[in-house]
């Protein structure tokens, strides 16, 4: 067995035995211990939250006082003590308003570990993904409190500079990281960004570009 299969069923197993959906898990919990993102009583957004593994971290950090809100496309079955779920596409012009109404305001911090089906065809994958965190980068504007953070997911690839410049107009603070539940010889990055600045942060994802864009 290879090294990087080894630690893929390690984490797979810590995860059946510590009761997660998804080894991912582990990947915030890694980054959450060095950067203390994720505290109690916050409003956590978590964008590609399927099967639910983050959701669960969240819920067990913020505890009872704390709110976490889930979208995916696909229907998360969770039972996790204050957690929300919405089934809904991230460029649906609707989400930001019913993320709002879920969490009941602004969250503190918005999470993002968005992946589209894979194509084989790695530079349309990388695209996509980089379209999906603009559009997570975009949605902070209405969503994460002055001040706020996020945790994302990047596919390293041609795109990754815009995106990367898109993550440093939003907030003071980017970092990039590798956990250790990440496979190393995936080319998935995390990024912890703190200090959200508030208002504009001159992103334009896709999907904004046609909300503003009246059909003809
Ligand atoms: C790697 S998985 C997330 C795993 C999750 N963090 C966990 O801990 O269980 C990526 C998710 O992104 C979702 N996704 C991809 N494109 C999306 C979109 N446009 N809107 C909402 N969710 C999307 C997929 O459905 C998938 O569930």
């Amino acid at each position: 067995m290879r090294l990087h299969e080894a630690r893929r069923d390690l984490y797979r197993r810590l995860a059946r035995e510590q009761g997660f959906k998804s080894r991912a898990a582990f990947k915030l919990i890694e980054a959450n211990e060095k950067y203390g993102f994720i505290q109690e009583g916050d409003a956590v957004v978590d964008f590609g939250a399927a099967p639910g593994g983050w959701l669960q971290v969240c819920s067990r950090v913020v505890g009872p006082s704390g709110r976490v809100v889930g979208v995916d496309l696909h229907e998360i079955r969770l039972k996790e003590r204050g957690v929300v779920t919405l089934t809904m596409d991230v460029n649906d012009p609707r989400v930001a308003d019913k993320v709002l109404q879920a969490a009941g305001g602004k969250a503190d911090v918005v999470l993002s570990d968005l992946a589209p089906s894979v194509s084989g065809v790695w530079e349309l994958d990388q695209t996509r993904q980089a379209d999906l965190t603009l559009r997570v980068i975009e949605l902070a504007g209405p969503l994460l409190k002055d001040g706020g953070s996020a945790f994302m997911k990047l596919f390293e690839g041609e795109r990754s500079p815009e995106v990367r410049d898109a993550m440093r107009r939003g907030f003071e603070t980017v970092r990039a990281v590798k956990p250790a539940a990440s496979r190393s010889a995936s080319s998935e990055l995390y990024y912890y960004c703190g200090g959200w600045r508030g208002g504009l942060s001159g992103v334009s994802s896709k999907a904004a570009l046609s909300e503003a864009t009246p059909s003809l």
